[in-house]
């Protein structure tokens, strides 16, 4: 099977790589990894002259602006790489007949809700900032060019029993390799903190599904092995939720730095884009049958890679939220 990753050197689209590059499927010539400056969001000429090329039969969307500040500062800057470029790229995918795995997020999602109970498919989105809102035009974008029809009063629809078949997959809270992610930045904070004989303050009013790049790609690699059954929206995320004073606790034991975490409300720091206060989202089931693990065993499988990154790459930690 021939399948393209957009985004291919960002977080997600490298976890990716690495899984599909294992995956029965993929073939010997392994999976085509589109990223700048062959694929720029911005060239609108990108997607259809790479489906020309490769003609891959899925491609999985993970390139974004994912700068959230920046979006809420430059929202036509949003709107373009994070909707407009999703309308030509499903456009020309749809056209060609190629599958489509579309990366979403929590933030089309609100944060409002209070019940404890994480976000799920017949959850009405409303977007509270512009990277959310760019990211749901993109999601409309996307079903609009694979003809779906809305299902009932819910937030997702379906694909035509025959053509080619669009996965809207959302997710939240990502960290792993190559770092510079929460984890890494709290463990840098908490030592600079711990050197100066401080408390660290960490965010206690946001609670998300902090989620593994390497289990999300797990799971993306079994959705498009199986086949055109992954039409429809997912929440693919690690079990459980966290404060991020709670995923800085865990990340600081795990590394074994001790330092006193002080919570403090996210209007501490003044932003550009307001994030939603409650990031969680219900896990869809997935085509196995089993759900992503607890984001404490995936987070503890990432720690020992962390520490060994810390210890190459030191430097002084800054204020986290
Ligand atoms: N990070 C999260 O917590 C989170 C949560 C929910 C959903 N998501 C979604 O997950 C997906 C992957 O995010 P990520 O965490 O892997 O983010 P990331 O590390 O920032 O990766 C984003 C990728 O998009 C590429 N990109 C950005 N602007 C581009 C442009 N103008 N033209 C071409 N490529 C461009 C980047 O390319 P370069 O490497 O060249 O910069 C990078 O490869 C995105 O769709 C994001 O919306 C992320």
């Amino acid at each position: 099977m021939r399948i393209a990753v957009t985004g291919a050197s960002g977080r997600l689209g490298r976890a990716i790589l690495a899984a599909l590059a294992d995956a029965p499927f993929t073939g010997i010539s392994g999976p085509l990894a589109w990223s700048r400056p062959d694929y720029d969001l911005d060239d609108v000429g990108a997607a259809a002259r790479l489906i020309a090329r490769d003609q891959p039969e899925v491609i999985v969307h993970a390139a974004a602006w994912t700068d959230v500040d920046g979006c809420a500062r430059q929202p036509e800057i949003a709107q373009r790489r994070n909707a407009e470029a999703v309308v030509r790229l499903s456009e020309a995918a749809a056209g060609s007949g190629t599958d489509l795995i579309l990366i979403s997020t929590n933030e089309v999602f609100d944060g409002r809700r209070t019940d404890g109970l994480g976000y799920r498919l017949d959850d009405r989105p409303n977007p509270i900032n512009t990277y959310g809102s760019s990211k749901l035009a993109g999601e409309a974008a996307a079903a609009t060019a694979y003809a779906w029809t809305p299902d009932g009063a819910s937030a997702h629809g379906s694909s035509p029993a025959s053509g080619p078949a669009l996965a809207i997959v959302r997710t939240a809270w990502l960290y792993g390799p190559p770092g510079n992610d929460f984890p890494e930045k709290i463990a840098r904070a908490g030592e600079h903190a711990r050197a100066a004989g401080e408390s660290l303050r960490v965010v206690g009013d946001e609670t998300g599904s902090p989620t593994f790049t390497a289990d999300l790609a797990d799971a993306i690699v079994e959705l498009i092995g199986c086949g055109e059954r992954f039409a429809g929206i997912h929440h693919v995320v690690n079990g459980g939720a966290a404060t991020r004073a709670a995923w800085a606790r865990a990340a600081l034991a795990g590394l074994a730095i001790d330092v006193p975490i002080m919570e403090v409300p996210g209007s501490t720091w003044t932003r550009a884009s307001t994030p939603p206060a409650w990031a969680v989202l219900e896990p869809t089931r997935m085509p196995s049958g089993e759900p992503l693990r607890p984001w404490t065993a995936a987070l503890a499988d990432y720690l020992p890679a962390l520490r060994r990154q810390l210890a190459v790459r030191p430097g002084v930690g800054a204020a986290v939220r």
